[in-house]
């Protein structure tokens, strides 16, 4: 019995994904082609050459002008701009019931909402430790103005919301001030998926809801009249990796009005005067999107959507379930000769409530930590694409090296900015081999078996080797992925 056919006999709905297999051979057939083994799907998603195609005819075929006036070129270019909104609030189900505001990407949609918050003294705004920094930056806006800022903690090990903490800060909310809780829908560092009901629980305490689906959305449905957030984030690129520089904040209509820009620029006002002083917002999503649109590439995002509802999101779902399944019983199962575990996991060790993204730290038969920049430089050395560092969630990895704000404040004391992240990294080594971060394994669209057991044999190798023989990254403070890293 090969390795393929004990996967196929744990997981039979597998067989049932083998349309990927076939478009992973045509529309995605440069991965095996280059030799590339592709496991950075949280990072962002990859592109069916089928999308860029389509996207290249239209451009070549078309006379396509700035978005928003009257001469045919400026209409067609609207007109196509218009029918990616409209396929986007179709796509969640939101039309009706939502605007859809095209940003940059997650990021710029998560900005939006921080900034256009009403955020007063007197109201709150409240995360989970789980969040990406985008979603953390938003307390920049929330302190300024005196609103409250604080965090629901997660559990311990599986880095789910601890409930009775959430419920207990959701009540704290005064009803008569805006109050704002962000969570994401599936963690970029655990894969935790989180539990979606929390946004009613939360909306009828008095609080809005956002909702970043930034790494969810790549491979579960979000269907806006199941759950109804007062906003949603997400980057395309991450759901269909191609366009890049295209994301999305879809907006409750009921919620829209609530939002308050804090100022205007070109394309957001429909009357602005200079020596009045004065200026009005456009209504709806106009008001929100500054400047000039980056209207050639949103039209590949009606593209990609098709091409996602061409393939389904639940078939790339169940094939996701089944790999990552495979890829952590495999990983929990890999020991030293002398009985010790190789891989310390972070998050569920299981697929309750939790989507393909895997995060671990490999550790020595004397069990002290592998450096994981390490790791990914001998990844790289075999075509294998993965992901170090924190992924710009710090949160879940405080939880998950169970380090807390003493911890953090006396990591960090004193000296500038540069040396202080120096004596942490020093400090966490120090203090029982703590991590400031960790090895991510995420899985996606046109993902195989074969993808998950090159990863395997990759970490099987490490097997009896000593962190002093696998080496180290040298700490370069200049690329220091502590503070500069993505995904
Ligand atoms: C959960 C989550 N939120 C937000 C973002 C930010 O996305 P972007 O960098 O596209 O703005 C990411 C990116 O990795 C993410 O994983």
């Amino acid at each position: 019995m090969t390795t393929y056919d004990r996967f196929l006999e744990r997981h039979p709905a597998y067989a049932a994904t083998s349309a990927l297999d076939a478009l992973r051979a045509t529309e995605y057939g440069r991965i095996d082609a280059r030799g590339q083994i592709y496991l950075d799907y949280t990072g962002g998603g990859l592109h069916a050459a089928c999308q860029v195609q389509e996207h290249a005819r239209m451009l070549t075929e078309h006379v396509l002008g700035n978005p928003h006036s009257v001469n045919p070129s400026s209409m067609e270019m609207t007109s196509r701009v218009e029918r990616a909104r409209s396929a986007v609030l179709e796509y969640f189900n939101g039309t009706g019931e939502y605007t859809a505001i095209f940003t940059l990407n997650a990021s710029g949609a998560l900005k939006l909402v921080g900034e256009s918050y009403p955020f007063a003294p007197g109201g709150r705004l409240l995360l989970t430790a789980d969040n990406h920094n985008s979603v953390n930056g938003m307390r920049e806006f929330a302190q300024a103005k005196g609103a409250w800022v604080g965090y629901a903690p997660l559990t311990r090990p599986e880095l789910r919301i601890d409930m009775p903490a959430m419920d207990a800060c959701l009540a704290q909310a005064d009803p008569g001030h805006a109050n704002l809780l962000a969570f994401p829908a599936q963690s970029n560092f655990s894969g935790v998926k989180h539990p979606l009901t929390l946004i009613e629980t939360a909306r009828s305490k008095g609080w809005h809801v956002l909702l970043d689906a930034a790494a969810f959305a790549p491979t579960n449905r979000l269907d806006l009249r199941a759950v109804s957030p007062d906003f949603v984030a997400m980057s395309f690129y991450k759901m269909f990796g191609y366009p890049t520089g295209v994301g999305c904040l879809l907006v409750r209509n009921d919620t829209l009005g609530a939002l308050r820009r804090p100022w205007f620029g070109g394309g957001t006002v429909n009357f602005a005067t200079v020596q009045g002083r004065m200026h009005v917002l456009s209504p709806g999503e106009a008001g929100f999107e500054d400047g000039t649109l980056n209207y050639l590439s949103i039209p590949a995002v009606e593209i990609g959507l098709r091409h996602l509802q061409g393939v389904g999101i639940e078939t790339i779902q169940a094939r996701v379930h089944c790999l990552t399944d495979w890829l952590i019983t495999q990983l929990l199962a890999l020991h030293h000769g002398n009985g010790r575990p190789m891989v310390r996991l972070y998050g569920p060790a299981n697929m309750t409530q939790r989507g393909g993204t895997v995060t671990l730290n490999l550790y020595d038969p004397g069990g002290h930590l592998v450096d994981y920049r390490r790791i990914e430089e001998l990844a790289a050395q075999e075509s294998i694409s993965l992901r170090t560092g924190c992924f710009c969630n710090p949160g879940a990895g405080e939880t998950a090296e169970d380090l807390n704000e003493a911890d953090m404040r006396a990591g960090l004391a004193e000296e500038g900015a540069d040396i202080n992240l120096r004596r942490f990294l020093h400090y966490l080594q120090e203090h029982g081999g703590k991590s400031a971060g960790a090895v991510r394994v995420s899985m996606g669209l046109a993902s195989n078996f074969a993808d998950v057991e090159r990863f395997l044999a990759f970490a099987a190798r490490f097997r009896d080797q000593t962190a002093l023989t696998i080496g180290t990254v040298p700490f370069d403070i200049e690329s220091c992925r502590v503070v500069r890293e993505g995904g």
